[in-house]
């Protein structure tokens, strides 16, 4: 019986760890989310992405000094809006740190400075600034079945 419940409570505590996955798919519809999620972004990410969230310049053509690829657009204009919520959530709080093995590039995660909250605020954010279309398609690959 106990080790029944040990079990039980291991289970719950590890899915409170999981990486806040049950809040997907992130809307735009909240003003003061896109809001605070705008002053987060300016902060922290248009140094590399820009403040018109266009990307470097030339970030598909070239590559910056030392050798690593620019910083994309995320107002839907190139391939961000491919990724479901759960996977751009990760990039921007882990970088790609996890996923490439040896990263050296520069998208380098957030999770020390930035809430879970406070990332979904950033990409609503990304999202307002996307058209109709990608975002309900994004929307849908984003929803959890
Ligand atoms: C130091 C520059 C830099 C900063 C600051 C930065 N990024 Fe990035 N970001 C990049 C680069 C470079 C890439 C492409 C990574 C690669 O291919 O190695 C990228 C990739 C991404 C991607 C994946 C885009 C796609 O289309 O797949 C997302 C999403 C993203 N960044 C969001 C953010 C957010 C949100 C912030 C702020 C919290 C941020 N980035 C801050 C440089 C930066």
């Amino acid at each position: 019986m106990k080790k029944v419940l040990l079990t039980l409570l291991l289970v719950m505590l590890f899915q409170n760890n999981s990486p806040a996955n049950h809040h997907f798919p992130i809307s735009r519809d909240s003003k003061a989310a896109v809001e605070q999620g705008k002053i987060l972004y300016n902060q922290n990410c248009a140094s590399c992405h820009q403040v018109n969230l266009s990307g470097a310049k030339g970030w598909n053509m070239k590559l910056d000094e030392d050798g690593q690829r620019l910083a994309p657009p995320l107002n839907g204009t190139a391939h961000t809006w491919h990724h479901p919520d759960s996977m751009l959530h990760n990039v921007i709080k882990y970088g790609y740190t996890k996923t490439i093995k040896d990263y050296k590039g520069k998208m380098l995660g957030f999770g020390d400075k930035l809430t879970d909250q406070n990332i979904d605020h950033i990409l609503a954010y990304i999202k307002s600034t996307w058209n109709d279309e990608i975002y309900q398609r994004q929307m849908q690959i984003s929803t959890p079945n």
